[in-house]
């Protein structure tokens, strides 16, 4: 059993606290590799901003979990030696599909716990939930649960069609789950492909695809039943436009992604990124491999990778969720 405790890491619940009173919202960045966590860590801290570090299932089939552990204690480190004299980061499980899965990162130095039951029948969701809150409460863990599906295919998250949250079922939900945040479904979906082009308008001016609006009033509705609760929104990239066209202009092939308004003007106090990592990375690489066909050293073409990403997450942190300055 290893605490986070020990590593120099923090659950949510204070975090969510300030963030809910204060109206900003936490990032929550997936991570896979070393040049995605460093460059959370460098823009967290230049930034002053808390930040959760989160893992799916299918980072820890990729990295390994116990690498990931110490990957994310050595943030901690790391952004101490960067000169944050009190870094508030989170290592949350993303997407947590069982209870023995969460318990497994609880009992491994994961400060928070996601389990989402949300393709399940109603009363097995709750039921689930309760009994991974139960057991992380006991270590002190915060647990966010799901309501409503997102759509979007990914590695491990699959759902063709999204089902909005409905506002009615979220008191009995979250007062028998006991979960300590929320994440809802109101349009956003995973993934660099939000939404079909036959779902979006065109704009007559730049032809470029518009997408369909986000369910704010389902978010405001969930809002006045649960007042001050920690809501989260997953499927928060905005697919940038430049960075799609700058891997389709260096021999990619995205068709049809379609880039989203900030998901994440509203009140919510987590907003989920992922896919906007993918991109900046991925368009840095092509970028670097086509200007320089020569290079070899994985430092020449990953080193532009992560400053990419860095500046990704401080324009996400300082233009979107407003949680710079908060240490
Ligand atoms: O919401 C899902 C995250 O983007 C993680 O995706 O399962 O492919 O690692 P993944
Ligand atoms: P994106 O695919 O929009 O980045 O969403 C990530 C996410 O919700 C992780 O749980
Ligand atoms: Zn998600």
């Amino acid at each position: 059993m290893t605490s986070y405790k020990e590593l120099g890491l923090v659950n949510t619940r204070e975090m969510f606290k300030k963030a809910v009173a204060g109206g900003y919202a936490i990032p929550a960045f997936n991570f896979n590799t070393l040049e995605q966590m460093q460059a959370i860590v460098q823009a967290a801290v230049e930034t002053k901003s808390p930040v959760i570090m989160q893992v799916s299932k299918g980072a820890r089939n990729y990295a390994n979990g116990t690498i990931l552990r110490y990957m994310a204690q050595g943030a901690v480190e790391y952004a101490k030696e960067l000169g944050c004299k009190n870094p508030q980061i989170v290592l949350h499980l993303d997407h947590g599909d069982s209870f023995e899965l969460c318990k497994d990162c609880i009992d491994n130095g994961f400060s928070s716990v996601m389990f989402d039951g949300s393709a399940l029948p109603y009363e097995e969701n709750i039921r689930i939930t309760k009994q991974v809150v139960e057991y992380a409460h006991a270590h002190d863990v915060t647990v966010e649960a799901e309501l409503g599906v997102l759509a979007g295919v990914e590695d491990e998250v699959q759902a063709e069609k999204s089902h909005y949250t409905k506002p009615e079922e979220v008191i009995d939900f979250a007062t028998r789950s006991g979960c300590d945040s929320l994440a809802i479904s109101i349009g956003t979906s995973h993934g660099a492909y939000k939404f079909t082009p036959e779902q979006c308008t065109r704009d007559p001016k730049t032809g470029r695809l518009v997408p369909p609006p986000l369910a704010f009033d389902i978010l405001h509705e969930i809002e006045k039943k649960l007042p001050g609760f920690p809501i989260v929104l997953h499927g928060s990239s905005s697919v940038p436009q430049e960075e799609v066209d700058t891997i389709n202009a260096h021999g990619g092939k995205l068709p049809d992604a379609v880039d989203i308004p900030e998901a994440s003007k509203s009140a919510v106090c987590k907003i989920n990124i992922d896919s906007d990592s993918r991109l900046a990375m991925t368009a840095a690489i092509r970028k670097h491999f086509d200007e320089k066909p020569g290079d070899f050293d994985p430092r020449q073409y990953l080193k532009p990778a992560r400053e990419n990403m860095k500046k990704m997450y401080i324009h996400k942190i300082v233009e979107v969720l407003g949680s710079n300055n908060k240490l």
